[in-house]
């Protein structure tokens, strides 16, 4: 390794900020002087339930506040698991095929290397808070369906028998209105998504909604990085289906030393691509957080199967990566369209907006 003697020293006393040492690409020298922020995909800045903060505004308030990076994000989330009008996550979530409302979440703690996550979760409004519980007290990962609800009855969660609301539920009174046995595709036409689809246009489900989710990430002054994704799911799934959100390295991945990463948007495609594992790993390389996402989502577009893809091969479905470097940079971006993600630093919560890949 070479490090010159004015080079230490200038990073010694805070002068400057080499990203990587010298032919070591994946050796990252410890910043100095990091800004602490919060992102967040664009619900982090409009959901505020009964309180009068934000996602971001709350993360960011309490884990520059002194407390624990992933407990401050986990607590910003919860205002928007807790709301019933965000259809995508938590309570009021939109419900599967059966009308039952399960939720995925998974969290990660980049310095303490902890890590846990539910699937399929039902009757607790904040799955990321049995996810946590899952990270605290067992020497497991993820925990599924009635085992994911068994053990938050017994971690002291209370256990609703319903998490819908009239919103939701009437919601799905409408998919099984419009819906048939071609819910499960025909192998010939593969169009399943044609009556959430029609749905979409005709205003019953708001196209954020569908695949919906919040992840949220943050880094505080100190540099400890951690990460949040939550969500009810594709709206109307097939009971049992779990999408990227609490699988790590698709929905979330976290990583101490380089920085962190998460997503919105169809699951599936990101599932095929573990893109947050991807992203975290072209930020080791030294890319840029917007040209780190940017890459997935042109590798998610590279792996993308026909009936999937508009005349001109770009993905048909929507897809968003939240990506946070452990310099504090951060980018959203989209597969195309646009849109805005939420942050938080010290000058305020705000809306930026989404790079395009497409
Ligand atoms: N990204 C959320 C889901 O596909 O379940």
């Amino acid at each position: 390794m070479s490090i010159t003697r004015r080079e230490l020293i200038a990073t010694a006393a805070g002068l400057t900020a080499a990203p990587v040492v010298k032919n070591f690409p994946h050796i990252w020298v410890p910043q100095s002087s990091i800004k602490p922020v919060v992102i967040a995909s664009g619900n982090g800045n409009t959901v505020k339930h009964d309180t009068n903060e934000t996602c971001v505004q709350r993360a960011f308030r309490m884990m520059t506040g002194g407390t624990d990076v992933l407990d401050a994000l986990v607590a910003g989330v919860n205002i928007v698991e807790l709301d019933p009008a965000d259809t995508s996550v938590g309570y009021g979530g939109l419900p599967n095929a059966e009308g039952v409302v399960q939720l995925d979440s998974c969290l990660m703690h980049g310095r303490k290397k902890w890590a846990g996550g539910v699937a399929c979760l039902e009757g607790v409004r904040t799955p990321s808070l049995v996810a946590r519980a899952v990270m605290q007290h067992t020497d497991h990962h993820l925990l599924v369906g009635p085992g994911a609800r068994e053990f938050a009855r017994r971690m002291g969660f209370t256990i609703e028998s319903d998490l819908n609301t009239d919103a939701s539920r009437r919601a799905w009174l409408e998919w099984m209105r419009r819906t048939d046995p071609g819910h499960y595709l025909d192998p010939a036409k593969r169009d399943g998504d044609a009556a959430a689809l029609s749905m979409i246009e005709d205003g019953w489900i708001d196209p954020e909604h569908y695949y919906g989710t919040i992840n949220c990430n943050g880094i505080n002054d100190k540099g400890d990085v951690a990460g949040v994704t939550t969500t009810s799911g594709l709206a109307f799934k097939i009971p049992g289906r779990v999408g990227d959100s609490p699988i790590l390295g698709a929905g979330l991945y976290v990583d101490q030393a380089v920085g962190a990463a998460g997503s919105t948007g169809r699951g599936e495609a990101n599932l095929y691509n573990l893109s947050s594992y991807l992203i975290v790993e072209e930020l080791r390389r030294g890319a840029h957080p917007k040209d780190a996402g940017i890459a997935a989502l042109k590798r998610v577009a590279a792996n993308t199967e026909k009936r999937l893809q508009l005349e001109s091969g770009r993905p048909a479905f929507n897809l968003q990566f939240y990506v946070l470097d452990a310099k504090g940079r951060h980018a959203g971006v989209v597969m195309f369209g646009g849109g805005r993600y939420a942050v938080c630093d010290e000058a305020g919560p705000r809306h930026e907006d989404l790079v395009v890949a497409f």
